[in-house]
């Protein structure tokens, strides 16, 4: 398939023109005050999230010569590539078909290739569900916790979802994740265990990576030496290299394909935490709520499709404004990994500087992605979104129901937290005028300083963007919605940026130079090592 960038098309003229004429002064307060109806021009409702995109830096031009690029791109075709598993991890030579994982078993027939992922995935997926029914069949009595060990999206997909989801899990498991090559992390998780009543899994796609690997043998040690006899029931391997598993002695295995990335393999074996956690209906419930985000972006038009708009703001922010990070803020405790989720999704995605042809790009891709859950996140760095040199557009996650239960003084917890939560866009975007901040009397501490250079520190200089997406409730099925809405934008500005989102090449130069410095840490050689890493070993050893 062809790949037209988005640098190659005469919609980025247009969009270069409309951001010299008007898109770099635009003012969100201007455009709110001419237009009346400018929430509801700006609302797209796909399943399980809304979203309102009225306090971006656009108007309806900027959005037509935006989705004008999505087209003259190829975004759909490359789009129904994907789907119907074309080899478009081209770096690989590898399909993506993590929307395999969560089609029905009677989905209408795409390709060939993608019928028989979505048939191989079936067969896993029922005994994976009937062993997550088994081990909470026997919580509480022979499992009272389940230690997950893995990283990356081995590690940080399962861990968000579950904490996410912790309403609906099972009352008598506790769940931990390790994933850091650091007894600091394992060691304490693992004095709080009991090896005869913990199942461990592990958890790695290509069951190589050295972190995990050297974890298991920690948790395997650990379990000999507590009185663990029996490996094959306490602990499961979820991979696609079953043979490796094998080796290391894990014969209860669970696997998956080549064709699932780790940053999307939540929906695989990979989740069986997440399938322990909510029992298989929950886990069908999550495979369905993305399955429905799937839909959507499969089928709805360019102009209403959102993970495809959320692209092209994206787009418009870091090529034409040149921001360089987005600030991702969910008001809802539950989803307080989202953000370091998203870091991998996004930022391993499209963290990459040559296109699919090898040619290095004349623009900028992935923006720094990273947040904190609300109202955390106000009391800490809204400072400088509201106030400091850089624009930094925020994604606002607000959730209209908190989890059942939350009556009472919980309930107003939850009002106080909506409010906040409207309250940082609201100010983000109207700001306040030196001329108002004038207004208010001056702390007395300051009464020695001019009311106007009081009046410059208190106002906000405003007009900055926002997105807010807004879930009825936090579900297994509207977290698979949003989980496979960001998935799909994420494919959508690498699409358009002409670059392979599936591939990971950048990790790779660390791993090669650790292994080689790792003898060198026990022997203090430094021979042809930089003066920096040889003076930093000599001091670490
Ligand atoms: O960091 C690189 C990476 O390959 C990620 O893409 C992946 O999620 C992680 O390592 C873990 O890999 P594995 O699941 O194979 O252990």
């Amino acid at each position: 398939m062809s790949v037209v960038r988005c640098d190659q098309t005469d919609a980025w003229k247009a969009l270069q023109a409309h951001y010299d004429a008007s898109g770099r002064q635009f003012d969100l307060r201007a455009a709110f005050a001419s237009d009346a109806g400018r929430f509801d021009h700006f609302a797209i409702e796909a399943p399980g999230v809304f979203a309102d995109l009225s306090k971006n830096r656009w108007d309806a031009s900027t959005r037509a010569l935006l989705t004008g690029l999505a087209a003259e791109c190829g975004l759909e075709a490359r789009r129904d590539a994907m789907f119907a598993g074309e080899p478009i991890n081209l770096t690989e030579g590898r399909a993506v078909l993590h929307t395999a994982l969560r089609a029905p078993s009677n989905a209408p027939p795409v390709s060939a290739v993608t019928d028989a992922a979505i048939g191989e995935v079936h067969s896993v997926l029922d005994p994976l569900l009937a062993y997550a029914e088994r081990v909470r069949a026997q919580a509480g009595t022979q499992f009272t916790d389940v230690l997950n060990i893995g990283i990356g999206g081995s590690d940080l997909g399962p861990q968000m979802a579950v904490i996410a989801l912790q309403e609906f899990a099972h009352p008598q498991l506790r769940f931990h994740f390790v994933s850091n090559v650091d007894g600091h992390d394992i060691a304490p998780v693992l004095a709080r265990l009991d090896a005869n009543k913990t199942l461990v899994i592990v958890a790695s796609k290509t069951f190589t990576t050295q972190e995990t690997l050297a974890n298991a043998n920690v948790a395997r040690e650990w379990f000999t030496a507590n009185g663990g006899t029996d490996v094959a029931t306490h602990f499961v391997g979820v991979t696609t290299n079953i043979e490796a598993a094998a080796k290391f002695g894990i014969t209860t295995t669970f696997g998956f394909w080549d064709w699932v990335g780790g940053r999307y393999s939540l929906w695989s074996a990979i989740g069986l935490s997440i399938a322990i956690a909510i029992g298989a209906d929950g886990f069908k419930e999550f495979l369905a709520g993305a399955h429905a985000m799937d839909e959507h972006f499969r089928t709805a038009p360019l102009a209403r499709n959102l993970p495809v708009q959320l692209a092209l703001i994206d787009v418009w922010y870091r090529n034409f404004h040149g921001f360089t990070s987005r600030s991702v803020a969910p008001y809802h405790q539950g989803l307080k990994r989202f953000p370091a989720y998203l870091q991998q999704l996004e930022m391993e995605s499209n963290g990459k500087r040559v296109d699919v042809d090898g040619r290095a790009v004349p623009f900028a891709t992935s923006p720094v992605v990273w947040g904190e859950p609300g109202t955390n996140g106000q009391h800490a760095y809204f400072q400088m979104l509201h106030q400091g040199t850089d624009v930094v557009p925020v994604e606002f996650i607000a959730v209209k129901r908190p989890a059942a239960g939350h009556d009472g003084a919980y309930a107003d917890l939850h009002v106080k937290l909506l409010a906040n939560c409207l309250a940082q866009s609201q100010a983000l975007m109207q700001g306040k005028a030196p001329a108002e901040a004038a207004q208010e009397s001056p702390p007395t501490a300051s009464r020695t300083i001019a009311r106007e250079v009081i009046a410059e520190h208190r106002a906000f200089p405003g007009n900055r963007p926002s997105t807010t997406l807004v879930l009825d409730a936090l579900t297994p099925r509207t977290l698979g919605s949003l989980i496979a809405l960001y998935e799909h934008r994420v494919f959508c500005s690498g699409a358009l940026w002409g670059i392979n989102s599936f591939d990971q090449w950048g990790v790779e130069l660390g791993k090669a130079l650790c292994n080689a410095l790792l003898p060198r840490l026990a022997s203090g050689a430094t021979d042809g090592l930089d003066s920096s890493t040889a003076g930093l070993l000599t001091r670490l050893k």
